[in-house]
């Protein structure tokens, strides 16, 4: 029996190569380079076995309807499975993966890492001034940032790459790792003389507040208005988790009236039409204390073959009647 697998946009080859080798299987590539408009998504999917969904593309009970009784297993491009109905998908009984790699938890902790750097350092602003023009000569107190070193850094999440960042940072930089999770992590705290907080808690002493949480009912709009207010005056915060874990007309407010010194942002409420929401654009307007990038964290080409080879490898062990790796459980 030949198993259809529908893959919404290309991905870096290894992975693709490795479906493609597979007798047992037929792989349709969605032909344009561009996140797959929503009509075309569901004309596609008819009578498919496996959709290859990137997280640009809402796989909801709409898909799994057009796909009809055929679709067997979604596969995610991503780490954060957020764009699918898992409760929809579970009635189906549809397995459902996602693309965690170890190379994913480093990739998004160094980007994470690269962002506390950048805003301590004015990294963006000096750019910018440097190639304006306005460099006039060596100035003792020109364009002065912050310290990293010795700070404190707040980790809202301990997981796979929340242990990075506090690994790098604490090793590296001799950084203090506040933290706060659902429940205390042990191995985390020994391994990072990490101490456990409230959130408001850890909101109140860190210097740089960096979110490692998925997309939960709990975690959306988890830094707000009533938690940016705890934030000190010179403290940092940095999303390279997901946007609606930040209500951003809140941080927009804070960023305008000086309550945070600034922001450095991977993720935004309104993916993928970043600017459609008001308060998204607003950040455009905070050009010198928000460092702004287009969901790149996990960009690097390793990580990105990575993730290809990770997808594949969950859809060749379904395929082989196998438990596949990266397999999502009911939450
Ligand atoms: C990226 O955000 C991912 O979830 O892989």
């Amino acid at each position: 029996m030949t198993i259809s697998v529908f893959v919404t946009r290309e991905i870096p080859d290894e992975g693709l190569e490795m479906l493609k080798h597979n007798k047992s299987l037929r792989v349709e590539v969605y032909e344009k380079n561009r996140i797959i408009p929503r009509s075309e998504l569901l004309r596609h999917v008819k009578g498919k076995n496996v959709i290859l969904s990137m997280l640009t593309e809402k796989i909801d009970k709409g898909v799994m309807e057009a796909a009809g009784s055929s679709l067997k297993m979604v596969a995610n491009y991503a780490v954060g499975f957020d764009n699918i109905d898992l409760k929809e998908a579970a009635k189906r009984k549809l397995v459902v993966t996602n693309a965690a790699h170890p190379n994913v938890s480093e990739a998004v902790a160094e980007h994470a890492i690269a962002l506390i750097f950048a805003l301590a350092h004015r990294i963006v602003e000096s750019d910018h001034y440097t190639r304006m023009g306005k460099y006039k000569g060596w100035e003792p107190q020109l364009l002065l940032g912050t310290d990293v070193m010795g700070k404190t850094l707040g980790l809202i999440g301990s997981g796979a790459i929340g242990s990075l960042v506090a690994r790098r940072m604490y090793e590296g930089f001799g950084v203090k790792i506040l933290y706060t999770d659902v429940k205390r992590n042990p191995t985390f705290e020994k391994a990072y003389k990490a101490i456990y907080k409230t959130k408001i808690q850890l909101l109140r002493e860190s210097d740089f507040v960096s979110l490692h949480v998925p997309l939960l009912p709990s975690t959306k709009h988890l830094i707000n208005d009533r938690v940016l207010r705890a934030m000190k005056k010179t403290a940092f915060l940095i999303n390279t988790a997901r946007g609606p874990v930040v209500d951003s007309a809140a941080l927009v407010r804070a960023l305008k009236s000086g309550r945070l010194a600034g922001a450095a942002l991977d993720v935004f409420e309104d993916e993928p039409a970043f600017a459609r929401r008001k308060s998204d654009a607003q950040y455009l307007q905070h050009a010198w204390n928000v460092i702004l990038t287009p969901h790149t964290a996990s960009a690097t080409i390793e990580t990105r073959q990575a993730m290809s080879r990770a997808a594949a490898e969950n859809i060749l062990a379904f395929v082989r009647g196998k438990r596949p790796p990266n397999k999502i459980e009911k939450r």
